[in-house]
């Protein structure tokens, strides 16, 4: 089946450090590269590299159609982007120290600007068995969310960045909602009651990843596969966009997560965010090899 995206789309300016700047702090960067970033972006290529047959609904500035271009040779259809004559891409100004950590400052732009009519008429044809993504980098969340639903689609929701009045905006409508450790932890202190949702996946980093099946009141868990990371960008996009792929597929909770987590320990041995998910051949690699 098909996964739609109503997806952020940014440039990432990635600015290399050997410690994060502290608040009053000016630090040299050694190096600065540009990519492309975006959860939304991130997530569409992680899905389409997983193989996946996925349908990016989002918005660029006119003058960047080698965004567009990027997420198409990655096997993403793109089109439902749209190019804002008056409107650039929307961009990050992302830190990377040493040891792979990040702090990342975003500028909606474009994403912001998609009109409603946009993502209606993206979503058209979405139907039992299909999937919609979302994130918290765009404009019309809900709406999205409830067409989705309303036609019969699985809605998976990266609550990310975590915003608690974008959460309680969507939540009637997301079948399973992806967050990091701590934004779980926000989530459950934000929203009353149980959630109303399906599922719950939890990313940890180095920890690894749980799902917790909310209607079978299961939990499964998956270790991070060993690595040393060089930039942790995009890491929470990828497991999110492999474990959609892996919902899509029909593949068994266990297996989705061990594959996922595989791939979110080969991104995070690269730089950058979209550049660096791997591929399906990569990522099979490494379970073979039983890591
Ligand atoms: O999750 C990583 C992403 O967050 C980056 O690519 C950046 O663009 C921001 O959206």
């Amino acid at each position: 089946m098909t996964i739609f995206n109503l997806g952020s789309i940014n440039v990432d300016h990635v600015y290399r450090l050997p410690a994060l700047a502290q608040p009053g702090e000016t630090i040299a960067a050694r190096t600065l590269s540009r990519g492309l970033g975006g959860k939304g972006a991130n997530q569409s290529i992680a899905a389409a590299r997983a193989g996946a047959a996925v349908r990016h609904v989002g918005a660029i500035g006119a003058a960047d159609g080698w965004v567009a271009d990027t997420l198409r040779a990655a096997g993403v259809d793109v089109r439902g982007v749209q190019r804002l004559a008056d409107e650039a891409t929307g961009h990050a100004i992302i830190m990377v120290d040493d040891g792979g950590e990040n702090a990342i400052v975003i500028h909606g732009g474009a994403n912001h600007a998609l009109p409603q009519s946009a993502v209606t008429a993206g979503l058209s044809g979405i139907g039992p068995g299909d999937t919609l993504l979302l994130q918290n980098e765009t404009a019309h969340q809900r709406i999205a969310a409830a067409q989705a639903q309303a036609a019969g689609a699985r809605v998976i929701y990266s609550a990310a960045p975590f915003d608690l009045a974008a959460v309680r905006d969507v939540i009637p409508h997301p079948t399973i909602i992806a967050v990091n450790e701590g934004e779980a932890a926000r989530l459950q202190a934000g929203i009353e009651g149980p959630l109303p949702v399906a599922g719950l996946l939890v990313t940890m980093g180095g920890k690894g990843a749980e799902y917790r099946d909310l209607t079978a009141g299961r939990v499964t868990r998956q270790d991070a596969f060993p690595v040393t990371p060089v930039d942790t960008t995009g890491a929470g996009d990828c497991f999110a966009g492999w474990f959609a792929a892996g919902m899509d597929e029909g593949l068994a909770i266990e297996a989705n997560l061990r594959r996922a987590a595989a791939a979110a320990a080969l991104q995070v041995t690269r730089p950058g965010a979209a550049d660096a998910m791997p591929t399906l051949a990569e990522v099979d690699a490494i379970l073979t090899r039983g890591r």
